[in-house]
């Protein structure tokens, strides 16, 4: 079911590598919900992944942005905006990487300027993204932006390593530069803390399967799919949500308020 929560909006759209991508779910049902958009991703992954596909069937321009390069973030913002016809109204940060997890060390054996490139890329990013926007005026007033985040940035994950203090410094940029951008041009900022997701940086984590399969079992609504998590950007894109900011919110299922499930407990017996 559609409901025209987005009509007449201007998007930018981060992060659809393939199908399985959460961006990827988010641009899809953007579309639905009648936005426009254009969608962006690190040269180098939209050279060798499938966005040409998505952006055919969003009807959407594909702009090569480094989320970690502000002049990159620049031409985004002046491009999208030529082409949508005016300010932006919402932006999806789904960034993530870290060279020590795809290089499997561990964390007491990280190196750190491979350290500073997870920060960088996986949450510093959010700030060039706003601040860039701010310098530029680029958003429009009650803008909504929302970035991606996990519960690692409680709780500690032992394989999900640096990604941690990255979920972290993100969260923290998602609450100081909402209050900022709030009072600036009452844009929103917030993130979505989601549950574990069958996707290309969900699945390097060491142990993912394992993890995808526990928050399952603790979550009494079950992991959120990439699907759902869609739905729940696109409310928080719409002008539904006009005085949700500074927030991290959870798409977990209830993972994040459960000690244990009767499920974990009868698997645990002797
Ligand atoms: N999959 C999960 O289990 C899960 C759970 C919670 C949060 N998240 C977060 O969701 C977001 C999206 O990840 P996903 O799971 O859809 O995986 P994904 O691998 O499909 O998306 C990650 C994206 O980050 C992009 N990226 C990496 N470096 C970049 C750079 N320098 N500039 C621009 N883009 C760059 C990649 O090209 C890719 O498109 C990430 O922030 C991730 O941490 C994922």
């Amino acid at each position: 079911m559609t409901y025209n929560l987005l009509k007449g909006k201007r998007g930018i759209i981060t992060g659809a590598l393939d199908e399985n991508s959460i961006a990827w779910k988010v641009a899809l049902k953007a579309k639905e919900e009648g936005a426009i958009f254009t969608l962006t991703n690190a040269p180098v992954a939209l050279r060798m992944g499938k966005v040409k596909e998505l952006a055919t069937a969003c009807q959407a321009e594909l702009i090569p942005a480094d989320a970690t390069i502000p002049e990159d973030i620049e031409k985004l913002y002046e491009q999208s905006m030529q082409v949508l016809g005016g300010k932006i109204d919402f932006v999806l940060h789904s960034i993530g990487m870290s060279p020590n997890v795809r290089k499997g060390r561990g964390y007491g054996e990280l190196v750190y300027p491979d350290f500073l490139k997870s920060i960088d890329i996986s949450a510093l990013s959010l700030h060039k993204f706003l601040q860039t926007a701010e310098k530029m005026d680029a958003l429009s007033e009650e803008a909504s932006v929302v970035a991606l985040s996990y519960i690692a940035a409680q709780r500690t994950f032992d394989t999900y390593s640096d990604m941690a203090q990255a979920k972290a410094v993100l969260e923290s940029i998602a609450r100081s530069y909402g209050a900022r951008y709030g009072r600036f041009r009452k844009v929103r900022v917030n993130t979505i803390s989601q549950s574990p997701t069958k996707t290309t940086a969900g699945t390097g984590i060491d142990g993912f399967d394992a993890f995808y399969d526990y928050a399952d079992k603790m979550s009494p609504l079950g992991n959120a799919s990439a699907d759902e998590c869609a739905d729940y950007v696109v409310v928080l894109f719409s002008d539904l949500t006009r005085k949700v900011t500074m927030q991290n919110l959870f798409h977990d299922g209830g993972f994040s308020s459960m000690g244990i499930s009767d499920e974990i407990v009868q698997m645990m017996k002797p």
